[in-house]
């Protein structure tokens, strides 16, 4: 096609006004005042008048630790993911840290073996997160790191709390939870992220936390978690999915609910949270929504691992451009209002802007 000044002259095929059309339309064109395709005519008019930006800093990169060493194990269901032995993850550490990322997240893939009814590995001060995060901390200190709170990657049950009677035991639950993020702080952890969805969790935490001399240490709650199918491949990637008895319903939200997420984020917010974070991603851009405007916080979403796999799926077929997919996704998070993602992607971004920047 041929181009002039940038713009291209437009063959006459397909449909075309008839000339006689097209000469009345000269003669007699709309009277529109305002005509939208101005501001977006050009590629610099479009950067001009953009309202949302993605950058780096928006981005937190989950990472699976496995136990070994120089190991890497592929998550079948999360194509481009690995189960990453803890000096690998260091590795990967300092490339998140040369892209500018500024924060990962760590989630234990443990050994079979060491999970039992209580999840008490999840105590343990030399399990495989709080050595990556010592690890972590001694050959990348500028990188944030965040860690989930809950006995899920622990438990026998699969549940992200103690389970009696087929019930999820509320405050023994956050007693042991409160325990867990002492460890994790204790072991250089920045960002505690409670994922378990008990009431008074965060609370607890908070108050343990600053007894303990970690008042610096920042809580991002998993305020507003729905019971969500999206969870899939995640529980693959930490070993949970087999062992899960039964669903999370019990504690986790309902998907059919809103109200009821900013009453979670309320609480959340006056116990003590720093940030909060809405779960999943992109199902959920209304609670977002509705959750910045609402609270002015600090606010995440979590890009889960089902819509990870749902675009990788989509682009290895060719169904999808999957970078041109991936990138919209993450500015869709931006405009409903999110400061930041948690998401898969994350190095992929992170290059991506790094190249076109
Ligand atoms: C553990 C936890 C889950 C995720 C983050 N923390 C799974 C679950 O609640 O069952 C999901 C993350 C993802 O799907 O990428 N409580």
């Amino acid at each position: 096609m041929a181009v002039k000044f940038g713009r291209p002259l437009e063959r006459k095929i397909g449909f075309v006004p008839a000339e006689a059309d097209a000469t009345e339309i000269q003669r007699n064109p709309l009277d529109l005042t305002v005509r939208m395709r101005r501001n977006r005519r050009a590629e610099w008019a479009r950067r001009m008048v953009r309202e949302h930006v993605l950058t780096t800093d928006n981005l937190i990169w989950p990472l699976f630790i496995r136990d070994g060493d120089n190991a890497r194990t592929p998550v079948p269901s999360m194509p481009g993911v690995e189960r990453l032995s803890v000096d690998q993850a260091v590795r990967e550490a300092e490339r998140a840290a040369n892209l500018t990322i500024p924060c990962i997240a760590l989630f234990p893939y443990t050994d079979p073996g060491l999970r039992d009814e209580t999840g008490s590995e999840a105590l343990n001060p030399d399990n495989l997160v709080c050595r990556a995060i010592r690890a972590i901390k001694k050959e990348v200190p500028d990188i944030g790191i965040l860690c989930d709170v809950a006995l899920d990657p622990f438990t026998s049950h699969g549940h992200d709390g103690l389970l009696r009677d087929g019930v999820i035991l509320n405050d023994e639950t956050v007693a042991v939870l409160v325990r867990q993020a002492l460890v994790q702080a204790e072991a250089g952890c920045d960002i505690i992220a409670p994922s378990d969805m008990m009431d008074g969790r965060v609370g607890a935490i908070r108050k343990a936390l600053d007894r303990n001399d970690f008042t610096d240490v920042s809580i991002m709650s998993y305020a507003a978690k729905y019971a969500s199918a999206f969870y899939g491949p995640f529980r693959d990637a930490v070993g949970s999915s087999k062992t899960l008895t039964g669903d999370k319903r019990t504690y986790q939200m309902d998907p059919g609910n809103t109200d009821e997420a900013l009453r979670e984020v309320a609480l959340d917010v006056e116990e003590g949270a720093d940030m909060i974070m809405v779960k999943p991603g992109m199902p959920y851009l209304d609670i977002v929504q509705r959750v910045k405007e609402t609270f002015a916080m600090p606010t995440f979403a979590y890009q889960v691992s089902g819509e990870y796999a749902m675009l990788m799926a989509a682009a290895q077929n060719n169904w999808l451009d999957g970078e041109r997919a991936m990138m919209e996704s993450l500015i869709a998070f931006k405009r409903a209002g999110c400061d930041g993602v948690l998401t898969y992607f994350a190095p992929r971004v992170a290059e991506k802007l790094k190249s076109s920047g």
